[in-house]
């Protein structure tokens, strides 16, 4: 989708972090934003930035989980607006550290809920509207680096996210031919409030998460040398959102299926897709097998990805 102009985005966990910057960043290409968060005193405070640069823009209190809740969501968002053009499923947690057989299930099933249902309750509820008007449109949805490079530790949020990209690649293959593009957002790390955001979320729902004690740090010796100081621009490592927004509204011009933020992480997966590769048996391919199942062997949607070029601030 090269022009937004006059378009409407529907952002979900629009009131903070990554949410708010690609909603900023798209407000600036001139389009109406709709932000659905879960969090009301947040999406008065992202109001407020709205009001103050005149951008047109509703908050809708919204959990993405809440199915009958998001179909008065988008009700509200095409009454205020008309029609929604790009919906961008954020809205996630960042389901605590915890080896998957000591997660409570009320953990577990609150991140399917949210990190992943409320991404497909997106696309069933959203993008049927899209189609339907037949303007064009675009999906991104927030995925994470961890989907790639899976963090010790953290089971859920790496295999969700990873759910979410694969939810991403099918939506691309599946609207080919269409006026609606279909990208996944893989942040690397980003100044957010997601833990405390998280916390909140949690709590409202009746949540609780058990942390493990912390490991008790050593004592400190009082001869003991001061640490050595590093020489390091966090601000290049921990990004701001407001980046995160323009790089997706990048990839939605460029109808890029990937959009990514840290180039840091490409080793990382490029030795997981190698390891695959190296699963595969060393065995000679079957000449009929293409004429059989094609499209199970090979997927022609990822020609569309062109090489992104690099970052200009
Ligand atoms: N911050 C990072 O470094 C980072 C890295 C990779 C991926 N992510 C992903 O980015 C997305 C945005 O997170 P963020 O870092 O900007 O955090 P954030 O806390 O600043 O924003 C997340 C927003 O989502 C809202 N939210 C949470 N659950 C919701 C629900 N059920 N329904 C509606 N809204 C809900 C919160 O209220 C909050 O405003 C998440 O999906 C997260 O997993 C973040």
């Amino acid at each position: 989708m090269e022009n937004l102009q006059g378009k409407t985005a529907f952002i979900t966990g629009g009131a903070s972090g990554l949410g708010l910057g690609i909603a900023k960043a798209c407000a600036k290409e001139g389009m109406n934003i709709v932000i659905a968060d879960l969090r009301q005193d947040a999406i008065d405070e992202a109001l407020v930035i709205f009001k103050e640069n005149n951008w047109p823009a509703i908050g809708v209190c919204l959990n993405v989980a809440d199915r009958e809740a998001y179909v008065a969501a988008a009700d509200a968002a095409e009454a205020a607006f008309g029609k929604i053009h790009v919906l961008v499923n954020n809205a996630g947690l960042g389901v605590p550290e915890g080896k998957i057989w000591e997660d409570s299930w009320d953990v577990i099933d609150l991140a399917i809920d949210v990190n992943y249902k409320g991404v497909l309750n997106g696309m069933k509820i959203i993008l049927p509207r899209i189609i339907a008007h037949g303007e064009g449109g675009h999906v991104v949805s927030t995925a994470s680096k961890a989907a790639l490079v899976p963090v010790p530790g953290f089971t859920l949020y790496n295999s969700l996210k990873m759910a979410v990209v694969t939810v991403m690649e099918t939506l691309a293959t599946d609207l080919r031919g269409t006026n609606i593009g279909s990208s996944v957002f893989c942040p690397g790390p980003f100044v957010t409030n997601l833990g405390a955001s998280t916390g909140t979320v949690m709590k409202s729902m009746g949540v609780e998460v058990k942390r493990p004690e912390p490991p008790k740090a050593p004592e400190k010796k009082d001869d003991a040398p001061p640490p050595p100081k590093m020489d390091i621009d966090f601000s290049k490592i921990m990004r701001s959102p407001d980046e995160a927004g323009a790089r997706v509204v990048r990839g939605i011009k460029r109808n890029d299926i990937y959009i990514f933020s840290h180039t840091d992480f490409k080793a990382g997966w490029v030795a997981r897709a190698e390891a695959i590769a190296k699963g595969f048996p060393d065995e000679p391919l079957n000449p009929d097998f293409n004429k059989v199942f094609s499209i199970l062997a090979y997927n022609p949607t990822f020609e569309r990805q062109t090489q992104v070029p690099a970052w200009e601030e």
